[in-house]
């Protein structure tokens, strides 16, 4: 049986709480280890399902990797295979991260189309769009991006919206293009910028990540280096919300407080204390959190990662919000698991209307995907009685020790299997 979490909620968080490095920079970072033949050394590699899968890809790819605690070295002295198979991307999109490095370097990449997922048709047809302008000829064959290059070369790319993991792939490719590519419309997650330092110091030419126009300036090799990844924003936000919904006093530390700008400022119109220092918030949760409205979109805006945490705030609000999701078409899986809580949540397409309660109940809810199962843990943390959260292999593809961390915070958490 998949193993699930029981929480005994109603308990104010208390004390001070690290924050991980964060998957989303990781996980392409992990793939830039396919540009360079020499070792790219992290030393502060969070231990998460999804990087464990990245890892065996890159090892199916030909990567050797050398792992003590945070610290992990990943060297690909050579691309031994340039396919990434239907059963790794189709549990992980991510994977599709490989696309950009290995045609870049190795002159041809087969990667599975990822298909949909829980949250919604997530294509990637800008990625394969800004590839071809790369130079690249792209097929779909049998399911899979067949891409094929001798050399890239330098192009002026505008991408028709903004994507994270399209924008990584693309700047990846380009380091080793000849010639200068420029990305317009480009993602300013502090993910993409958190990769542009790992490539700048592997011996990239990159200018401007953090705006909308990115300019990367081809070389002809990338060496190895040593990077550290930036701490992770989501698991940040999502901490700081379990000390605002336990009515708790958490000090969540190992952040950087300008990546949590649109979630700090939510946070503080429902009324919960927010103190800010140079790497770390202090949280004070209200009474009861005021209602507010919420609508997601790219950074720096409201991270339709923290969507679903910040709902399960507000389904406890002292009136009537409403949350609008514009990045995914599906993301309001956890919304009936709420109402299991005795959340008042109704949904019509891209909008939550939430009723504030007084309470939660403790229930058996069931996670979705990595975000939802975050949102129903901090409702458990915050419901009267026992909540059992089911699948909880979501919530281990993307937060280093949650329960741990919450247990030492007071909370009564416990996995079981
Ligand atoms: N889109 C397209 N075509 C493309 C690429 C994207 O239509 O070629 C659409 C998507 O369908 C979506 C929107 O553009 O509607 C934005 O998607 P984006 O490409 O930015 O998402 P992603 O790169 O696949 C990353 C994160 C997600 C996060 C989103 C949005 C990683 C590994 N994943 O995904 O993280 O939600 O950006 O910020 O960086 C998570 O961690 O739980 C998670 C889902």
């Amino acid at each position: 049986m998949p193993a699930r979490l029981e929480i005994e909620g109603g308990i104010p968080l208390r004390g001070t709480v690290k924050v991980s490095a964060a998957k989303n920079a990781a996980l392409p970072a992990l793939a830039a280890a396919l540009l360079t033949a020499e070792p790219l050394v992290f030393p502060n590699l969070p231990d998460l399902q999804d990087v464990r899968t990245m890892i065996r890809l890159l090892q199916t790819l030909g990567a050797t990797i050398d792992r003590n605690d945070a610290r992990a070295s990943v060297r690909v002295a050579r691309v031994l295979k340039d396919e990434a198979a239907y059963e790794l991307v189709s549990t992980m999109r991510a994977s599709v991260l490989v696309l950009g490095p290995l045609v870049a370097r190795h002159g041809s990449a087969r990667v599975a189309l990822p298909g949909g997922c829980a949250i919604g048709v997530r294509p990637i047809d800008q990625h394969l769009k800004g590839l071809a302008k790369l130079g690249a000829e792209i097929a779909i064959e049998n399911g899979y991006v067949v891409a094929r290059a001798s050399r890239l070369r330098g192009a002026s790319i505008t991408l028709d919206m903004v994507t994270v993991t399209g924008t990584e792939n693309l700047m990846m490719a380009a380091t080793l293009a000849q010639g200068t590519t420029v990305i317009e419309n480009a993602a300013r997650e502090p993910e993409v910028s958190d990769l542009a330092a790992c490539l700048n110091a592997m011996g990239g030419r990159i200018d401007g990540a953090g705006t909308s126009r990115i300019e990367i300036e081809g070389v002809p090799t990338l060496a190895g280096a040593t990077h550290r990844i930036v701490p992770d924003r989501i698991e940040a936000g999502t901490l700081i919300v379990a000390g605002a919904i336990t009515r708790g006093d958490v000090t969540v530390s190992d952040l950087v407080p300008d990546h949590l700008g649109a979630v700090l400022a939510k946070l503080e119109e429902c009324g919960v204390g927010i103190e800010v220092g140079s790497t770390w918030v202090r949280v004070r949760g209200p009474e009861r959190p005021r209602p507010t409205d919420v609508v997601t979109s790219p950074f720096p805006g409201f991270a339709t990662d923290m969507q679903a945490q910040l709902m399960t705030l507000l389904g406890l609000a002292d009136g009537q919000s409403r949350v609008t999701e514009t990045i995914f078409e599906n993301r309001f899986m956890h919304a009936a698991e709420l109402v299991r809580l005795g959340a008042r949540i109704e949904t019509e397409g891209s909008t939550a209307t939430i009723r504030g309660v007084r309470h939660y109940q403790g229930a058996q809810v069931m996670a979705s995907d990595l975000r939802a199962s975050a949102a129903l843990v901090l409702a458990g943390l915050a419901a009267r009685g026992r909540t059992e959260v089911a699948r909880v292999y979501h919530l281990d593809r993307g937060y280093e020790r949650m329960e741990t961390k919450l247990a030492n915070l007071g909370a009564r958490i416990e996995r079981r299997t």
